[in-house]
């Protein structure tokens, strides 16, 4: 039998990725995919353990033996998008990683995510009385992005005049972490990720001056070991709560609202108050997630998938963690294909795991939570119009519009 292929740049796969994982996660535990240079591991309890193994990193430094051009943007043509990555919470390791992320934990604590609730609630409300009037509501665009975005910039200290220009900047920039990015497609995110760059440094000078009450203030303030971050540090920073603070977000509220449409069932289930909203929530994020998987390099010889008899992958290899896949894995979840809102089943991937675990996932499930008990309170039958368009690529999964019928 011939070893089972997976090319997640094939644009069909990217529609509809999960009939192929069912068929490459009962071929093997890994996949190799040639076209994107990734091992995909297709299984959730080898994931699960390979976002804990220390032989695996989110960056392989300046350890012999590694091409830094193996590294999408490290081949010297995409300097902006180095210089942010170096101080980028996901792509750096211990100790520098231990460092800032302790500093960003400070602003997640279940008190200070507390306390956006009332605004979260009041964005999600204004939302949807603003569709009523209006007549038509795109959930991307009407509500989940102004929700996100406008919580996590009120967070960080942007100000309002400056959030379309957030968002088309973070979403030229995260283009760049799809498995094999055409070069004119990293160009495009390089040069984003200077001027975003650009940006940040202007408003740390402006907070510097006149610090406020928000999280860029707080990180000029702060001091780890007694010594203050330097700019690029919390430029990186302010960069990736920017970015991760609404993208993956944002497509977990749309492929929501599209899972429950095509479920009709479920949306009655959750309007009637029988399957609490926090429980409804683990599933849409478990069924649909926004993330597909995340990368990571191999550092040393002996890490092998499935086991230590498993299947070895030699060091210097990257390996694609597969959410989407082992969010179905019928191995740790019955029946997993159906999308039931009572399972509340929290083990699911999506957050990933180990020492880079999603810190803003307390947030985003207050978000979400709120968006769905907005819409369940407002929308007896949720129906998807014409004029849906889904978000191009494998990585991030969701949608750029997603009209609705609106309440009335
Ligand atoms: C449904 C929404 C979200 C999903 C599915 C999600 C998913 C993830 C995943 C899978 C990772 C791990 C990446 C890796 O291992 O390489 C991650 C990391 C991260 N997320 Fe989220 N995220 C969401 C929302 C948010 C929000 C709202 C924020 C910020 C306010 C946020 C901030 C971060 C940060 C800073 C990291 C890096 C942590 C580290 O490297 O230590 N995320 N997220």
């Amino acid at each position: 039998m011939s070893a089972p292929t997976f090319d997640p740049s094939d644009p069909a796969v990217a529609l509809d990725p999960y009939a192929a994982y069912a068929a490459i996660r009962e071929a093997s535990p890994v996949v190799s995919s040639r076209e994107v240079g990734l091992h995909f591991i297709t299984r959730h309890a080898d994931v699960f353990a390979a976002w804990r193994d220390r032989r695996l990193g989110s960056d392989f430094g300046e350890r012999p033996g590694f091409d830094p051009a193996a590294q999408p943007w490290r081949d010297g043509r995409y300097p902006d998008f180095a210089r942010f990555e170096r101080w980028d919470l996901i792509a750096i390791e211990p100790p520098d990683h231990t460092k800032l992320r302790r500093l960003v934990l400070a602003a997640f604590t279940p008190r200070a995510v507390e306390a956006q609730r009332v605004g979260i609630e009041a964005r999600v409300r204004a939302a949807i009385d603003a569709a009523r009037e209006r007549g038509s509501l795109d959930v991307v665009t009407d509500l989940a992005e102004p929700l996100s975005l406008g919580i996590i910039c009120d967070l960080i200290g942007v100000p309002a005049e400056d959030r379309l220009r957030v968002l088309d900047l973070s979403h030229a920039v995260v283009s760049m972490y799809e498995p094999a990015p055409p070069d004119a497609q990293k160009q495009r995110a390089n040069d984003a990720a200077g001027e975003f760059l650009a940006y940040t440094h202007d408003l740390i000078r402006e907070r510097r001056a006149r610090p406020g009450p928000d999280l860029l203030s707080s990180l000029i303030e702060a001091r780890v070991d007694g010594e203050s971050l330097d700019d690029d540090q919390i430029a990186s920073t302010a960069m990736v709560l920017l970015m991760a603070g609404h993208e993956a977000s944002v497509n977990a509220a749309a492929n929501g609202v599209a899972a429950f449409a095509a479920h009709p069932n479920e949306w009655r289930a959750l309007r009637s108050g029988a399957v609490p909203l926090e429980t409804a929530v683990e599933e849409v994020l478990r069924w649909d997630p926004p993330l597909q998987y995340f990368h990571r390099w191999v550092l040393e010889e002996g890490f092998t998938v499935g086991g230590p008899d498993g299947i070895p992958i030699p060091k210097g290899r990257r390996v694609g963690l597969m959410i989407g896949s082992s969010n179905r894995d019928p191995r740790r979840f019955p029946d997993p294909d159906a999308f039931r809102i009572v399972r509340g089943e929290t083990a699911h991937l999506s957050f990933g795991g180990g020492i880079h675990f999603c810190v803003g996932a307390p947030l985003a499930r207050m978000e979400l939570v709120a968006l769905f008990d907005g819409l369940a309170r407002a929308i007896d039958e949720l129906q998807i119009l014409p004029g849906a368009e889904r978000r191009p690529g494998f990585q991030f999964r969701g949608y750029v519009h997603l009209p609705v019928a609106p309440p009335r």
